[in-house]
């Protein structure tokens, strides 16, 4: 079972948790996939949420490269969920890290997710820790930017509909890394306040 390990607020509205875990299991309202341009859900989280969704969320992938062409950084795809626990999936795409303006690509594929979250009117959303696996963006620059992205996002609020964002972590070293970041970024709220409460 995914653990929250951390949270903190965003603004007086919202909160940003860090779990370890599995974003597979994920009953929020959209998991964000950290997927490839062409949205060919092969390995990593990617492959993952492919096999648990079904063979619907390639479906709807294929069907979204035909009709709009390949995704992207800063304007994810989204599909139906399948099988998975939560009701959307996201198809953010981030940099391979060597390709070039991988910082503002990364930021990009951040709060373009929040913003179709938005558009969508979700009010939960769980990310990975996109680029850093099979893309290799370096952990300790990917977790400060992801971070501080959602952070500008929640900033300056357009009456969002987002209550919730969740960094859902596979490994201790990047739980670690994140809450290192968060720490120095974000107010830290008791895990036992009334925010665990109402979500
Ligand atoms: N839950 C949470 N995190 C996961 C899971 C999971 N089930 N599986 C993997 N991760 C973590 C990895 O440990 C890494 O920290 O997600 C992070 C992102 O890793 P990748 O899935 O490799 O994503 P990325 O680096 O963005 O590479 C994307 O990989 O799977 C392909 O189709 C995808 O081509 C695309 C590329």
């Amino acid at each position: 079972m995914n653990k929250i390990i951390k949270q903190y607020m965003l603004n007086s509205e919202a909160v940003i948790q860090i779990l370890l875990g599995d974003l597979i299991e994920e009953r929020v309202d959209a998991i964000v996939n950290a997927a490839n341009a062409y949205l060919q859900h092969g390995g990593g989280v990617a492959g993952a949420i492919s096999l648990k969704g079904g063979p619907i969320i390639q479906a709807e992938s294929d069907l979204w490269i035909e009709k709009y062409g390949p995704v992207n950084h800063g304007k994810p795809a989204y599909t139906s969920a399948g099988d998975l626990p939560c009701k959307y999936v996201i198809h953010a795409v981030g940099p391979v890290w060597g390709e070039g303006e991988e910082e503002p690509k990364l930021a990009e594929a951040i709060s373009g997710s929040l913003v179709l979250a938005e558009s969508l009117g979700l009010r939960s959303i769980a990310f990975p820790a996109i680029s850093t696996g099979i893309f290799r963006f370096p952990l300790e620059k990917a977790a400060n930017i992801i971070l501080a992205e959602i952070g500008l996002y929640f900033h300056h609020p357009r009456g969002t509909s987002l209550e919730k964002v969740r960094m859902v972590l596979f490994d201790k070293t990047t739980v670690e890394t994140f809450i290192n970041n968060a720490d120095s970024m974000f107010e830290d709220v008791d895990i036992s306040s009334r925010f665990e409460q109402i979500k």
